[in-house]
């Protein structure tokens, strides 16, 4: 049932973006991966920990509107906002301290997963 939650919330997401794609994204996807995702010492390994501070749970969720705002380069459209869309779903959850956040975050930011589909040669 929460899965089937989720993935409504995330198609509604969707829908929204479909209508109005004219976002300017700050970052581009490899900014994103630079500054947040790659490395020993990654922004997302900190949130994953579980010890960053607010204000690096704000700092990450920030580089994944960038992430949702952006097209991958390769891939379904449509399927890259949703998979990246529930990692930014995840990340405000993990934001305001809902349980089991930290494990959905965890699930949505599997970089082979997520790089098999959408990120080029
Ligand atoms: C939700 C999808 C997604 C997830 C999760 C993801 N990545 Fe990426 N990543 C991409 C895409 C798409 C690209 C290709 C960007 C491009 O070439 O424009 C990329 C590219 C990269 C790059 C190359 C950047 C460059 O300079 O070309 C690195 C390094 C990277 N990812 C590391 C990671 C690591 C490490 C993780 C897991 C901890 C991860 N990524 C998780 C989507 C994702």
């Amino acid at each position: 049932m929460r899965r089937v939650l989720t993935l409504a919330v995330a198609l509604s997401l969707v829908g929204g973006f479909a209508l109005a794609n004219n976002f300017a994204p700050k970052k581009s996807v490899k900014e994103v991966m630079k500054g947040a995702f790659a490395g020993e010492t990654s922004l997302v390994k900190k949130v994953l920990s579980g010890d960053a501070s607010d204000e690096d749970k704000k700092l990450f969720l920030d580089y994944l509107v960038d992430m949702v705002e952006n097209d991958a380069p390769k891939g379904d459209g449509i399927e890259w906002k949703v998979q990246s869309g529930t990692a930014l779903l995840a990340a405000a959850k993990v934001v305001t301290g809902r349980d089991g956040s930290l494990d959905e975050l965890k699930a949505a930011t599997n970089c082979k997963a997520c790089h098999d589909k959408f990120k080029g040669k």
